[in-house]
């Protein structure tokens, strides 16, 4: 490698990081950026005199702190004040419309995170200092330096400062403290402790493993021209930060409250937490107008999400029995309300859960909700206990068919493949959506069936009758002849549907996919040693599957007459027309949209909603509509249904 080929080098692997980090749209595979950056490492080795110090390889985390020094904010880092309704947002509204009466909002989310200072000089990254009293903070540079989202140099000369809010995702919170509960650590109650906790951090290497992110709101000291904060935080995006998503510009209040109302209903999509929304009047000269209060700034407030987090009691720990005979705690807790919904019940995950919260009956707990997830029970307060609170027992014995308990340690096993608790579970695991997706059959529904002597098992479901179900309570013909409807719709269904639904240990989606291209219907021929040569296969799930399909084999048989699950031939990640294309499916189609999206899958196809010039197909069917237009448009290559059946 030559000085310039290392050069280059450094360069590429910015833009790579970039696209990855910032943009969320990779334009490198893993294992190229690998190869080059271990090119660059080689070099940088051999030349530490050349070492460019906004190369990515400056950031891996090599230094431990004795402790963190105190450092000054160049100018004051401020809160917000909060309000809570369209009321409150009103008020402020008005309260501010003294200054001027045409004023537009900027309006972002409020991502749930710690905030950062950074200062750049001569575009370089000098310092990072964590809010603290908003005055002096914590200098936590070297921590900063390995967040990918945070550009080591910027094309801007000047001095100025960057502040933001440090954020974990959602999906890199729940690996975190998977991870920590298997090394028997204690997790973090919420994703924003974790992002906290992670940012100071003394050892910088544990920093850079947890895949924090930088999500700029604002500048301090600077030297922008800019006279709109809108405009000011374009240019920053332009320097390499990430934009925040759903930001806006308003005109009117209402105009606010509306992107409020669309925030909230996306909050769950978002990947990282949001509390609320920040709304700041746009024009930086109208906020010197306005100024501060001795907390707060007059021109901006944070417009808060309900809250998702509630203090409430444990009065219960009820017993489930899985349909793998998993015995897990569920936790019953004094009915509370979080954003609009009473909640009764929360997992508890296992029982080592149990010992490493401290929890005991009666105990005052924090529960957090967050989407349609379980909520959760995430601290204990112990200092709330008042000696009536009683231990929680490890339970011996199944609470359901009262055999006695395999207790592995994490997991506690009912071993009786005869307990109803099991059956009725796998029964309710079939039918469920990513298996053979049959409306109208669940938890309750199947309880019914099973006690009233109708189903024990799955292969009785397909030997229902409407006269049967005629014979249940809440049964009347119509609801009776749409489960009838809805089992004989899963007929036929993909044959990596079927395998799913068997339940069978470790085997989950994305393997009974990769079974089913590999094997298609003669999965159940398949050897040891084929299954363990698929990619992604280990020893644990290939037994697994073998096994179970060894012991289950008359029945699966007999299963697959009855529902006749469909393969195409064609192998479905390499050869097929669809393999790797991404397909956009609209109008109405001789077969139910799902069973075309599954088929196309099967063949290695990505389905999307929306027509952009990355789409390689849309498949259109009677009264196509913008979608079809679209594709015309942009010259993607149109198929009728049956243009498409004769590629497949
Ligand atoms: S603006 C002068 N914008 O919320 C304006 N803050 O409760 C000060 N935060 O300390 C902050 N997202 O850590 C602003 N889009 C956003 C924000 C945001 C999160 C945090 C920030 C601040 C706290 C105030």
């Amino acid at each position: 490698m030559t000085p310039i080929d290392y050069q280059n080098a450094v360069k590429t692997l910015q833009k790579y990081a970039y696209h990855y980090y910032v943009l969320d749209d990779p334009i490198a595979t893993d294992e190229e950026y690998d190869v080059l950056y271990h090119k660059v490492v080689a070099y940088e080795n051999a030349h530490p005199n050349e070492i460019i110090d906004d190369s990515p390889t400056q950031r891996v985390g090599d230094t431990v702190l004795d402790g963190f020094e105190k450092a000054a904010h160049e100018s004051r880092m401020w809160s917000l004040e909060d309000v809570f309704d369209a009321q409150e947002l009103l008020a402020w509204a008005a309260r501010i419309a003294k200054y001027s009466d045409r004023l537009a909002y900027y309006v972002e989310p409020k991502f749930d995170g710690a905030s950062l200072n950074l200062l750049y000089e001569g575009g370089r990254l000098v310092r990072a200092i964590t809010r603290g009293d908003g005055v002096v903070g914590e200098d936590v540079t070297q921590n900063a330096r390995t967040i990918a989202s945070i550009p080591l140099s910027i094309p801007y000369d000047g001095r100025i400062e960057i502040r933001g809010e440090v954020v974990i995702f959602k999906k890199e919170f729940d690996r975190i403290n998977e991870e920590r509960a298997q090394k028997g650590e204690a997790t973090f109650a919420n994703a924003r402790n974790a992002a906290a906790g992670s940012l100071r951090q003394l050892d910088s290497r544990i920093t850079a493993s947890r895949n924090l992110v930088f999500m700029p709101y604002g500048v301090g000291v600077n030297t922008l021209a800019q006279t709109l904060l809108s405009a000011r935080m374009g240019e920053v995006v332009s320097w390499g930060f990430r934009a925040a998503p759903m930001a806006k510009l308003c005109a009117t209040i209402q105009e606010v409250q509306t992107h409020y109302e669309a925030m909230l209903a996306k909050r769950d999509d978002f990947a990282m937490l949001l509390d609320g929304m920040v709304v700041k009047i746009d024009s930086i000269e109208a906020q010197e107008d306005m100024g501060y209060t001795v907390k707060v700034p007059r021109w901006a407030v944070a417009y808060k999400f309900p809250a998702i987090e509630k203090v409430t009691r444990l009065v219960e720990v009820r017993l489930q029995v899985g349909r793998t005979g998993a015995v897990t705690p569920v936790a019953i807790v004094e009915p509370t309300d979080i954003e609009g919904v009473t909640v009764e019940r929360a997992t508890l995950h296992n029982f080592d859960e149990i010992g490493r919260l401290d929890l005991r009956l009666g105990d005052s707990v924090i529960i957090l909700r967050s989407g349609d997830v379980i909520p959760k029970i995430v601290k204990v307060l112990h200092e709330r206990r008042d000696g009536t609170q009683t231990l929680i027992e490890r339970p011996t014995h199944c609470p359901v068919c009262g055999s006695l308990l395999l207790d592995e340690g994490i997991l506690l096993k009912c071993q009786n493949i005869a307990c109803e608790a099991r059956a009725v579970n796998a029964i309710i695991y079939f039918a469920s959506k990513p298996c053979m997706n049959i409306d109208g059959l669940g938890d309750k529904i199947v309880e019914q069936l099973y006690r009233a002597g109708m189903v024990h098992t799955i292969d009785d479901l397909y030997s229902l009758t409407t006269e049967h179900l005629l014979t249940l309570e809440g049964f009347k013909s119509k609801k009776a002849q749409n489960l009838i409807d809805a089992l004989e719709a899963s007929k036929g269904c993909a044959c990596w549907r079927f395998i799913n639904a068997l339940g069978i240990e470790h085997i989950g989606e994305v393997s009974s996919k990769l079974l089913c291209e590999r094997f298609g219907l003669a999965f159940i021929d398949a050897t040891h040693e084929e299954v363990l040569a698929i990619d992604g296969f280990g020893e644990e799930m290939a037994h697994s599957f073998v096994e179970f399909v060894r012991l289950n084999r008359g029945r699966i048989e007999a299963l697959l007459t009855t529902i006749a699950p469909t393969h195409s031939a064609k192998s479905v990640a390499t050869e097929g027309a669809f393999s790797g294309k991404t397909v956009v499916l609209t109008g109405t189609m001789s077969r139910p949209r799902d069973e075309i999206k599954s088929l196309l899958e099967a063949q290695g196809a990505k389905i999307a909603s929306s027509v952009s010039k990355k789409t390689d197909y849309v498949i259109y069917g009677d009264e196509a509509g913008s979608k079809y237009d679209k594709a015309v448009e942009l010259g993607v290559a149109t198929l009728t249904e049956e243009e498409m059946q004769a590629l497949l």
